[in-house]
Parts: C-alpha cells; sequence; structure tokens
C-alpha cells in the first residue's frame, strides 16, 4: 500500500478488551491481539480501527480519557503496543487509534484541576458558564441517558459544558494552549508508529461554545491546521472522522472553500449507512440510489469509509420518520431492540434474521460502493448480540474463537469477564465461532476471505468512480459499476426474495471479457449481457474488463 493508502484499504474495527484475553484476567489485551493479528491478515484486513486505548474510568466504553499520553493498564503497557505495531507492521497491517478530544474523563487531572481553582493553569480548557446557560437542555446526544449539556459544578461552583455525558466534560478548543495539546497528542502516537486516527465527535470539537448558544459557531481552521501538523509529522497518516451532520455540511470537513482537500482526509458515510439499511429493509436499492446521486463531490484525496455496523447503535436519525418507521418495523420492533429513539442496537445477523443469503447479499453490497470498506469485528463470522446488557453493549460481547470455555476469548472464570459471551441458540459461541468456520469452505468467515481477496483484485472498487447503471431494471435490482484506470467491475444485487432478469446489452461496448468474480452461486458465464439472472437475495460481481 502506497499514496492514500487509505483508499485501498480494509478497515476492521475492534475493541482491545473484548477481542482476546492473554493474562486470564477476563479482559482482553494487547498481547491477545497481537496473538490474532494472523487471524485479521488471512481474513484480508490491512488497516486495524481500535476503539479508545487509553486509561479510563470506562463509563463510556473508553471514549472517557483520563491520560491521553498512555495505555490503559487492563491492556497492557506502552511497551505493549509498540510490540502489537511493529507486529502489525510485518504483517503489512497498519493501525490507527481512536483520538477522543471533544472531551476528557471529569477524572482527568486536567478537569481535576480546572474545578477546584479559578486559577488553575487547566481552569481555562473547559468550558465554562457563571450562571445556568438557557440552552442547558438542548443539544443532547444520548436522550433518555443525559437530560442536560450544561451541568452545575460544586467544587467550581460554575457550569460546564459537555455535549456527551455529564463526566465527559468539554475541551475548550478556543484556547490555544489546548489547541496546541492536541497536536501534541497526535505527534506522539504518530510518532510511536500509529498509522492515523479515527477522530471521534469532530463537529464538536471545533465548536465554539457560547452559552446560551446551541448554534455556536465552528473553527474550521482548526481542522486545517491539524491536517497541516500531522502530516508534516507523517506525510501518510490519515484522519478517519466521525462526522454525522447534513449532507451540505460535509464537504467543509474535507477542505475549504478552495477545493483542496486540506482537513479531513475520509469521512464515515453515515447518510448513506442509514439507505443501505432502509434500502435492505425495503427490499429496494432507491434509497441507494438516492444517496449515490446526492453524494456531493470530494475534493481529490477525499474519500468515504462505508460500514453497515459500527460500534455504536445504528442511527436512523438522518432518514425521515416514515422511513425510521419502516427500518424498526422491519428490523427493531421490540423497544428493547431500539436505543435513543433513533437507531437499532443489534448486529446485523440477527437483524436479518440469521439469512446467509440476505448477510452475503448485504456485506457485498457494502463492499462493492464507494468508499474504504470498515468492518466491525464477529460481523465476519455473523456473530449475535445480548440485548440483556445495557444501551450499546449489547453488541460489544467478547468475541468468539472457538466453541472452548467462554467462546476461547479467555480462561478467567466465566463471572470475571467484562461481558458475558453470547451463548443464546442461533448465536452461541459453540455454533457461532472462528475456529468452525475457518475449517468449512462454506462459512461466513470463507465468503468474506473470498469477497475481500476479490477485493484486492480489483482497486477500482472503493478507488474509482461509482455509478448507478440507469436503465430499465426490476424493483428489486441495484446495477452499479465501479470505473478506474484499473478496470470495470458491474455490480447486480438482487436486494427481494425473487429471482429477476435484467438485459444489460447496452453495456457490452464496455466489456472485454466478462466474467463473475462472485456471485451468490453459480451462474452461466456471462458472455452476452443481455439476458442475465440473478437469484432471490443473490448478487453478481461481473469484471467487465481489466485496465483501460
Ligand atoms: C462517539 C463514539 C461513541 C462515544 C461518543 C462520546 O459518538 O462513537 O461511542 O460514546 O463519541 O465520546
Amino acid at each position: 500500500m502506497s499514496d492514500r493508502w487509505y483508499s485501498k484499504a480494509v478497515v476492521y474495527c475492534l475493541d482491545i478488551d473484548t477481542f482476546a484475553d492473554s493474562n486470564g484476567d477476563g479482559v482482553g489485551d494487547i498481547p491477545g491481539l497481537i496473538g490474532r493479528l494472523d487471524y485479521l491478515s488471512r481474513l484480508g484486513v490491512n488497516c486495524i480501527w481500535l476503539n479508545p486505548i487509553h486509561p479510563t474510568p470506562n463509563r463510556d466504553d473508553g471514549y472517557d480519557v483520563a491520560d491521553f499520553y498512555n495505555v490503559d493498564p487492563r491492556l497492557g503497557t506502552l511497551g505493549d503496543f509498540a510490540e502489537l505495531l511493529h507486529q502489525a507492521e510485518n504483517r503489512g497491517i497498519k493501525v490507527i487509534i481512536d483520538l477522543v478530544v471533544n472531551h476528557t474523563s471529569d477524572q482527568h487531572p486536567w478537569f481535576q484541576s480546572a474545578r477546584s481553582s479559578p486559577d488553575s493553569p487547566y481552569r481555562d480548557w473547559f468550558v465554562w458558564s457563571e450562571t445556568e446557560p438557557s440552552d442547558r437542555k438542548q443539544g443532547m446526544v444520548f436522550p433518555g441517558e443525559q437530560d442536560e449539556t450544561w451541568s452545575y459544578d460544586r467544587t467550581a461552583k460554575q457550569w460546564f459544558y459537555h455535549r456527551f455525558y455529564k463526566f465527559q466534560p468539554d475541551l475548550n478548543i478556543k484556547n490555544p494552549e489546548v489547541r496546541e495539546e492536541i497536536k501534541k497528542i497526535c505527534a506522539f502516537w504518530l510518532q510511536l508508529g500509529v498509522a492515523g486516527f479515527r477522530m471521534d465527535a469532530v463537529p464538536f470539537i471545533i465548536e465554539e461554545t457560547e452559552p446560551g448558544n446551541p448554534n455556536s459557531p465552528k473553527d474550521f481552521g482548526y481542522l486545517t491546521e491539524l491536517r497541516q501538523h500531522v502530516q508534516w509529522r507523517k506525510s501518510d497518516a490519515v484522519l478517519l472522522a466521525e462526522a454525522n451532520v447534513e449532507p451540505a455540511d460535509l464537504v467543509t470537513f474535507f477542505g475549504d472553500e478552495g477545493g483542496s482537500s486540506n482537513r479531513i482526509h475520509m469521512l464515515f458515510d453515515f447518510m448513506l449507512n442509514a439507505k443501505m439499511i432502509l434500502a435492505l429493509a425495503r427490499e429496494d436499492p432507491e434509497p441507494i440510489i438516492d444517496g449515490l446521486r446526492d453524494t456531493p463531490k470530494l475534493p481529490a484525496g477525499g474519500q468515504w469509509a462505508t460500514f453497515l455496523r459500527n460500534h455504536d447503535e445504528i442511527d436512523l436519525s438522518r432518514l425521515t420518520a416514515e422511513q425510521r418507521a419502516d427500518v424498526f418495523a422491519k428490523f427493531g420492533p421490540e423497544k428493547e431492540e431500539q436505543l435513543y429513539g433513533r437507531g437499532i442496537r443489534r448486529r446485523l445477523a440477527p437483524m436479518l434474521g440469521n439469512d446467509r443469503r440476505r448477510l452475503e447479499l448485504a456485506y457485498a453490497l457494502q463492499f462493492s460502493l464507494r468508499g474504504t470498506p470498515v468492518l466491525r469485528y464477529g460481523e465476519e463470522i455473523g456473530m449475535g448480540d445480548d440485548l440483556a446488557l445495557n444501551g450499546r453493549d449489547a453488541i460489544r460481547t467478547p468475541m468468539q474463537w472457538n466453541r472452548l470455555a467462554n467462546a476461547g476469548f479467555s480462561t478467567a472464570d466465566p463471572k470475571d469477564l467484562i461481558r458475558p459471551v453470547v451463548t443464546d441458540d442461533g448465536y452461541g459461541y459453540e455454533t457461532v465461532n472462528v475456529t468452525h468456520q475457518r475449517h468449512d469452505p462454506s462459512s461466513l468467515l470463507s465468503w468474506f476471505e473470498r469477497m475481500i481477496r476479490t477485493l484486492r483484485e480489483a482497486p477500482e472498487v472503493g478507488n474509482g468512480s461509482c455509478t448507478h447503471v440507469d436503465v430499465p431494471a426490476p424493483r428489486t435490482l441495484l446495477v452499479h459499476r465501479a470505473d478506474d484506470t484499473t478496470g470495470t467491475m458491474l455490480f447486480l444485487h438482487n436486494l427481494g426474495p425473487d429471482e429477476v432478469r435484467i438485459d444489460l446489452s447496452s453495456l457490452e461496448g464496455d466489456a472485454e471479457q466478462p466474467n463473475d468474480v462472485l456471485a451468490d452461486s453459480e451462474y452461466p458465464e456471462p458472455d452476452k449481457l443481455d439476458d442475465l439472472s440473478v437469484s432471490g437475495y443473490g448478487y453478481r460481481w461481473i469484471r467487465l474488463r481489466r485496465g483501460i
């Protein structure tokens, strides 16, 4: 992987504490992850995104950081981390880490000092108000679990701002020292060898919060500054941002008005995520076609990160009420399957009724659309969830490695596990696990390996243009194509249960030797494109030509 490696990457997101426990204390750790790098390498992953690794009171799964310059002792040491980077590099795998700098934990020494006295050197590192701000009850990210964004601190005798939970006070981006400190944090980890950062909550980082103003201005210039700094320290480092904002506002995160990509390299495509889920729910590709059509043009070098399932709830807030209702009805009708009134807290396999055809279809679709695919650990074996756990923890259960005790995740006493392993009928570790699937060429895991290998042969997917092929098509069929100097791929995805046929002879001029490189089943060779069939919930990836 050379320049712009991120646009050819397959990103695998994992939480070290639920991945593999090497010392039997019930919590996954860095040596455990090192022991599983070969697994990830075989799967075809070439970039790992680690959820927060820093010391933390762990009240928001590590997104409440108490020290940005260290590794949480439960996970290992900085030495272990350096070893991880080395071992990953040996296998051609890059590592990016979560950079959570919108806020700190309230246990962070900076906040402890800040609240202790108005004269603390850290007082102005956070956002305060003498009086109760009128927008105190606005802008909450976790409705139901959070009832204000300004809380009174008895020690400081002032109100402090927290966009997320009350134990996550926001840093004050207007303060030049804070701006410098964030750069120093990035430089530290880059120096250790990380390939970049998944930046948490970017629209809120750059918010110049004014008490009483729920629409405080944003300082996009800081993103330009940070990008420059990061790039000077490591030229190919990548910034991958979480910015779940209106589509019209997205381009500003990539670059300034000059049209150059001088801010964030990659943004998660939340809109396409919601539209894919809606399309799967309705068995109708129209929302995806809309999504592709409405995508703003990105400056050169800008790239989407495409995902179906991440570590949070599936956020449906950008859909209309009617669309959201359709998704809930299909994929999460029960209250306990929903979260914050806007999302679903299930894994994809249970949402799709553990139907292998629909799972393959969903992931074939995700990986064939534009952008860099991001996969959440456990999805590759079709893991289930545990709705008895709180909120988003439902999908944060230990990785299922084999059918031994604790799914092979840990040798600890089950009561000491960070979270219980899934044991229910359909998704329990005795049936759903890596070892079992590794030995079975027809397993979901083997399919993922094949699918990712196929992508490697066709860099136009993800890297090149991605367009809907606008021809008369059966209602449930999505036809799209990827084009670049490396070649052209044609994709047929049938979102419905019945077989369909399509005439694509109009594309014959683009075809040299069309052949199915990945499909749900054997199809006759597509020598001509005039009568192509696709089974119910089936898909065909047809390479039309190599090179130009
Ligand atoms: C982001 C993370 C989420 C976390 C929140 C607060 O939205 O994805 O998991 O709770 O930020 O840091």
